[in-house]
């Protein structure tokens, strides 16, 4: 057993973990936090993408222990029904959601994006989330909505 603190979301936990256990599965196994989804458990589909110390991850191939007292953005860490993030309201807006599955993943592959560039081209855009497959909405749509996020946390001022 290995014993981890990571900062998730703003809130620190402190977890007994299996040694070879993943990221991916420290958030979903241990703590609950099913939003991070797993398609290929190999790096391809980027379903399973976090925010680790500020760069957009594959969870489902950093070591747990190699997570050891970082900091962690996952989905449930942005908004919620009653309180929705500028990013998720454009991907409503824009029709960018179909199954869903690929959603959290996107999300924060565009917020990790706009951290770092807030105004990006479509054609930076597109490179940022190169590594988020989606089977269903032919990726327009998701560069559609990104755009809007990125003009509505403008405006925000956020
Ligand atoms: S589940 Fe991690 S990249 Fe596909
Ligand atoms: S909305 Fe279904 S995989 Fe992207």
């Amino acid at each position: 057993m290995l014993k981890l603190n990571l900062n998730i979301n703003d809130k620190d936990y402190s977890v007994e973990i299996d040694e070879d256990m993943r990221l991916i599965d420290v958030l979903r196994d241990v703590l609950g936090l099913t939003g991070t989804k797993e398609g290929c458990g190999e790096g391809e589909c980027g379903a399973c993408t976090v925010i680790m110390d500020g760069k957009a991850v594959n969870s489902c191939l950093v070591m747990a222990f190699q997570a050891d007292g970082s900091c962690i953005v996952t989905i449930e860490g942005l908004g919620n029904e009653q309180d929705i993030h500028p990013i998720q309201k454009a991907f409503l807006d824009e029709g960018a959601v179909q199954c869903g599955f690929c959603t959290p993943g996107m999300i924060l592959s565009a917020k990790a994006l706009l951290d770092e560039n807030p105004n990006p081209s479509r054609q930076e855009i597109r490179e940022a989330i190169s590594g988020n497959l989606c089977r269903c909405t032919g990726y327009n749509k998701i560069v559609d909505a990104i755009e809007k996020a990125s003009a509505y946390l403008l405006k925000e001022g956020k």
